[in-house]
């Protein structure tokens, strides 16, 4: 299964942190935003990504996370000139999936969920359709959001509704069949000017070939895009990591525990980092001292 991560965007929301950084290259607690996104792909034996952002930015992530050798996986990159919306990610990414599918995740989602990772890593690739995941929350109207009904079928999507039909959002991670590029061909441009990732699953729901999973309550799932969310998901990140001892959304820890790369290249990623905690911790892994 290849993986997409959408990481370019404004940020306007978080003005003026990201006037000059992009969002996704923001921290949140330990490491980069973008750490986390490509951990759930990774945890999920996801190995190809994709990685789309602006101009300015590009470059910025090609030098922070290279050809993805260094953690057993394949970095590509891809530019999205202009922030036109989640659903053109789809043709930008046409060339890398050729037709096949792919799991999209968004570069500012940070999902802590053995569920999500179950049901990743047991999607089947020759499927038709798509699959989205909602997650009850006290404020959908920021969201896209999902109307069940009696039998748990998801009935309608639509885009921060103004009045929600329901406390269900749609999450940033998606599993489309080889066929979104066609679909995202056929959209139009939102009133606020994007190809909206909601019309494109509003297409699949009419075809009767989008199944929407519920993650259930052990799931943690926050987003950063305004500053009370990126301390939240710092201050989470935090106090899990110092309770347990263990991180979240440590691409380097995945990749040993998969064995993707070795104990030598292990140390070897830690030795520029030895002087601090990030740096010590992946020693303590490759000494097997967690
Ligand atoms: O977080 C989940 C929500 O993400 C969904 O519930 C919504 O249905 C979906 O539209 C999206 O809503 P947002 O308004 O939060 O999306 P935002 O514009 O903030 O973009 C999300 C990420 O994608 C962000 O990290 C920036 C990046 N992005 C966004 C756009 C519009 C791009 O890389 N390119 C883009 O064109």
């Amino acid at each position: 299964m290849q993986g997409i991560i959408l990481a370019g965007g404004t940020g306007s929301r978080l003005f003026p942190m990201t006037l000059s950084v992009n969002k996704q290259l923001l921290p949140v607690y330990d490491k980069p935003m973008i750490y986390y996104p490509i951990s759930t792909l990774m945890g999920a034996g996801i190995r190809d990504i994709l990685i789309i952002s602006g101009p300015a930015e590009l470059p910025l992530y090609q030098r922070l996370l290279k050809d993805g050798s260094q953690w057993g996986v394949h970095f590509d990159y891809a530019l999205q000139e202009h922030p036109d919306g989640l659903a053109q990610a789809l043709l930008i990414a046409e060339p890398f999936t050729k037709g096949r599918p792919a799991v999209m995740i968004l570069g500012d989602n940070l999902f802590v969920s053995p569920d999500l990772n179950r049901i990743l890593r047991n999607l089947d690739e020759s499927a038709t359709g798509a699959t989205v995941f909602a997650y009850p929350v006290t404020d959908p109207e920021r969201y896209g959001v999902v109307e069940f009904d009696d039998s748990l079928r998801a009935i309608s999507i639509e885009e921060k509704p103004r009045v929600p039909k329901s406390k269900y959002a749609v999450t940033g991670i998606y599993h489309y069949d080889g066929h979104a590029a066609e679909y995202a061909r056929t959209l139009k441009p939102s009133a606020r000017g994007e190809l909206e990732i909601t019309d494109l699953n509003m297409i699949y729901l009419k075809r009767g070939e989008l199944k929407v999973h519920i993650l259930s309550r052990g799931t943690a799932w926050l987003d950063t895009g305004t500053p009370d969310s990126l301390l939240d998901a710092s201050d989470f990140v935090r106090i899990i990591e110092n309770r347990q001892g263990l991180k979240i959304g440590c691409p380097e820890e995945i990749a040993f525990n998969q064995g993707w790369i070795g104990r030598d290249e292990l140390l070897a990623l830690a030795a520029p980092l030895s002087k601090n905690l990030y740096g010590q911790y992946l020693i303590d892994l490759a000494h097997g001292e967690l």
